[in-house]
């Protein structure tokens, strides 16, 4: 079995898309077949919400890897109810107050032989500059990164490449700038346009993946705590990450592979990204 493909969908900027991206990204895998888990790293808990998962306050969460050194991730991996779907929820009490300061701790728990069981592993994190972000860019192969094409957003990417930068030139030299994903996009408001073209320049083209056009629907789906493709099968949002979620399936180079994998059809997610 190889090691998960670890995708980080982030931003420094609340509120631009990372959890709804997350969440029907990793719905869209499972649907193909491939394992998917995400992994909540914001204490708000979206994540864990929008996927259904209701866990017991006094299991264990994502965030216990900042304070017991024994701790197993795999013990915290809850099932949703669809197929190849699972989710580590986060701790909404946890206060940012560590006992173990230490930017590698995530890396070590997802690089367990246990999880080798999954193809992917997708982290949705918080907008907030701290451990735990820091935690999700060392562990990470790639990043997403979704933002709202508006002025302020243009800086919140600014400071997410200078941290991708850093991760880059110290703890994670193999970490790939997959994409900057536009959400709630609108291709008529002028606005819109001027600020992905900026960016569109700023960090090349090709690293820009088709937007996801706005859809009250998406809010809806997570009310209702399903992904968009159960949700509103439908909907635009439903197409638009249905796109996504095989444009990057296919700039990873899904691969065919034996039959070890049960219900996975013969795809396999390599991790190397070019
Ligand atoms: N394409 C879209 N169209 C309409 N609403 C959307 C779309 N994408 C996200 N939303 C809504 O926008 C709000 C913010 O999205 P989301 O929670 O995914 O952002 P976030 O970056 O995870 O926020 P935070 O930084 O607080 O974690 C949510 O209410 C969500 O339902
Ligand atoms: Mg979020």
């Amino acid at each position: 079995m190889t090691q998960p493909f670890v995708l980080a969908i982030t931003n420094r900027k609340g509120g631009s898309g990372k959890t709804t991206t997350a969440v029907n990204l990793a719905a869209e895998w499972a649907s193909q077949g491939r394992r998917v888990l995400v992994i909540d790293l914001d204490t708000q808990g979206h994540a864990g919400f929008g996927l259904g998962v209701d866990a017991d306050k006094s299991a264990p969460s994502a965030h216990d890897l900042f304070h017991h050194p024994e701790f197993d991730i795999a013990s915290a991996v809850h099932a949703t109810v669809w197929a190849n779907l699972w989710c580590v929820p986060a701790d909404p009490l946890y206060d940012g107050m560590v006992s173990i300061r230490d930017a590698s701790l995530l890396d070590r728990q997802i690089r367990r032989p246990e999880m080798n069981i999954y193809d992917i592993i997708v982290l949705d994190t918080p907008p907030s500059l701290d451990l735990v972000l820091t935690n999700a860019m060392a562990a990470a192969d790639g990043i997403v990164i979704p933002l709202l094409a508006h002025a302020l957003s243009a800086e919140g990417v600014r400071q997410l490449s200078r941290l991708f930068y850093k991760t880059v030139t110290t703890v994670n030299p193999s970490l790939k700038l997959i994409g900057l994903l536009p959400v709630m996009a609108n291709e008529r408001i002028g606005h819109n346009r001027a600020v992905i073209a900026d960016i569109s320049r700023q960090f090349g083209p090709e690293r820009m993946l088709h937007p996801i056009r706005t859809d009250i629907q998406l809010a809806a789906a997570f009310g209702a705590r399903q992904p968009i493709r159960y949700f509103a099968p439908r909907s635009r949002g439903a197409l638009d990450y249905n796109l996504l979620a095989t444009a990057l399936a296919s700039f990873w180079h899904w691969s065919p592979v034996g039959t070890d994998r049960v219900g996975m059809g013969s795809l396999e997610l390599q991790r190397k990204v070019p």
